[in-house]
């Protein structure tokens, strides 16, 4: 009787995970096929042709917290009046790309925004960052913007501000740029939230320390790269934004590919693969470690291309081109206060050299002079940035996040944070790759152009960029066999299970 017992409740054990088992396996079934879906899809989407000439349309995909905002502001507002830039908008297209003859996109979007515009017209380019250096920056840097909100004396009355504001300015916000727009007004809540509780507490005297952990004051690191909204919007955010699936996708089945790939780790090797094919056709990729030589590479690359083609068009069309009053009159009045607010909240350039008149001779630029313009350009930008960073996080005293405090965040923390982002970490590795096959490409091209007394060719931004599509090819060729040999102990595994079930 008692064996029998015993007997019945194994069986119903068995059962139980037998069942669990198999529903978790449907929730990966499902999950692998709407990943590999997308994948498929992806993969024969792709642009096909010399990624390497400059095309009509210059996409700058700007992963938030790579030193994006430098480009924009030294190099490209410099190489493209602001009648050839589109209306940019960080957080959503407002205008219609294919009617309009804009020929510079930058924006925090993913590259889902390509579904918007012509495709085989778009060059793409973006820069790529350690991704440990990415999250820290990306957790100081909303610390930093939601501090400049505890001027206030309380929550209520920063919003009721921003109300009056936000009418005030017809209704385009700052906060209205992706990630900022969810990650800012959470950390600003977060810090009103401390300083209520340490007003309560009474206590006057906080302690100088790791600002890593001050949790008196800021949301510990630890905490931060748990939460939900981190893991769905910082984590891996340039492989998301890179092929299209971030929480701001345009396409509607991004979040539940994401959410997916999120779940079941083994499926982001189909995500980074994509990713690390949109690498392969971009026009240029950028590393913020490898600065230096990020910008002159940009200069020599896509710099020339851009000066040359201004060049082209304005001795075919005779100036006719340049009707700057026709191209505004296209566009909906979409410049408006997005960029020039987000400056003043974010960035306060208003006084660096590069706002509010146009850079762009079109056409006698040199990358030597622009290399000098974009040199103190930049010394001048970062003078401002760290200035406002002191001043802001002032609001945060006693902490403080230095390089110095950086170096003291224990190793398990960092390998926290690698964990999290191991599809970015992969990518950046790729990007490195490219990077080095670029400079190659570049010192080769350069060669080549001075023995063709200096005229810039196309037709020497062909080939020699092929093997890592062959890459590609071997790697997804390693990724079935592993796919296959799953399947197989699955499968069998399965069949294990059944027996006993028997
Ligand atoms: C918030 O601050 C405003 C302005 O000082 C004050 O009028 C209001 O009563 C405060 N609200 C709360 C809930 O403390
Ligand atoms: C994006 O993330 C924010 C913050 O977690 C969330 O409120 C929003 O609903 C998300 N959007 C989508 C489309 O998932
Ligand atoms: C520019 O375009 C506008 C509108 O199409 C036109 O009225 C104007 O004459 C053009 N100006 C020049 C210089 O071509
Ligand atoms: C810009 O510079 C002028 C004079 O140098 C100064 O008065 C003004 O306050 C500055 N504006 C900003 C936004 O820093
Ligand atoms: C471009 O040409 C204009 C007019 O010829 C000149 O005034 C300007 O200084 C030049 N710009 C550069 C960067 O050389
Ligand atoms: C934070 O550290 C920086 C750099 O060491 C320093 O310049 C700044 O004054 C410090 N800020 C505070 C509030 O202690």
């Amino acid at each position: 009787m008692r064996c029998e017992i015993v007997h019945l409740m194994l069986v119903f054990f068995l059962l139980l995970l037998i069942s669990e088992a198999s529903e978790a396996n449907d929730g990966y079934k499902q999950c692998e096929h709407k990943v590999k879906n997308w994948a498929s899809f992806s993969a024969d989407t792709e642009v096909s042709g010399n990624q390497h000439a400059l095309r009509d349309l210059l996409l700058f995909l700007h992963v938030p917290r790579t030193g994006g905002r430098t480009y924009y502001h030294c190099f490209l507002k410099r190489l493209y009046s602001s009648s050839l830039e589109c209306p940019r908008s960080y957080d959503k297209l407002r205008y219609n790309p294919r009617k309009s003859s804009c020929r510079l996109l930058t924006t925090h979007d993913d590259y889902s925004v390509m579904s918007k515009l012509p495709r085989e017209k778009t060059s793409l380019m973006t820069i790529l960052r350690d991704p440990i250096e990415r999250v820290f920056s990306t957790y100081e840097f909303s610390l930093e913007v939601a501090s400049r909100f505890l001027v206030h004396p309380n929550l209520t009355s920063v919003l009721t501000m921003s109300r009056s504001a936000r009418r005030k300015t017809s209704g385009v916000s700052t906060l209205d740029i992706w990630p900022w727009k969810y990650l800012v007004p959470w950390m600003r809540e977060d810090l009103f939230s401390r300083r209520d509780i340490r007003k309560l507490r009474g206590q006057v005297h906080l302690v100088t320390g790791d600002p890593y952990a001050m949790e008196d004051v800021v949301m510990p690191l630890h905490e931060y790269i748990n939460e939900p909204i981190t893991r769905d919007i910082v984590h891996n955010g340039a492989t998301f934004q890179l092929v299209g699936l971030t929480n701001n996708s345009y396409f509607a089945g991004a979040h539940e590919v994401r959410h997916c790939v999120l779940k079941y780790h083994s499926l982001g090797d189909y995500v980074l693969q994509i990713a690390k094919k949109k690498l392969d056709n971009m026009i240029y990729v950028g590393l913020t470690e490898n600065h230096k030589e990020s910008a002159n590479m940009f200069a020599n690359v896509v710099a020339t291309q851009v000066i040359s083609k201004h060049k082209t068009s304005s001795s075919n069309s005779d100036g006719a081109g340049d009707n700057d009053s026709e191209r505004h009159s296209q566009l909906p009045d979409m410049k408006t206060d997005a960029n020039d607010k987000d400056e003043n909240i974010y960035q306060n350039q208003k006084n660096v050299s590069s706002t509010g008149k146009d850079y762009a001779i079109q056409g006698n630029w040199t990358v030597g002079k622009l290399m000098e313009a974009y040199n103190s350009c930049v010394s001048k930008l970062r003078h401002s940035q760290a200035d406002r960073r002191v001043n802001s996080l002032k609001q945060l005293y006693p902490a403080n996040f230095t390089k110095e405090a950086r170096k003291q965040v224990p190793e398990a923390l960092i390998k926290e944070i690698t964990l999290l982002n191991s599809l970015d970490i992969e990518l950046y590795k790729y990007g490195q790759y490219i990077f080095g096959k670029q400079q190659e490409h570049m010192t080769q091209s350069m060669v080549h152009d001075e023995e063709l007394s200096g005229i810039l060719s196309t037709s020497t931004y062909r080939g020699i960029y092929n093997t890592p599509s062959w890459k590609c090819v071997s790697l997804s060729g390693a990724a079935l066999m592993l796919l296959l040999i799953f399947i197989f102990i699955c499968v069998s595994s399965r069949r294990r299970t059944s027996k006993v079930k028997l």
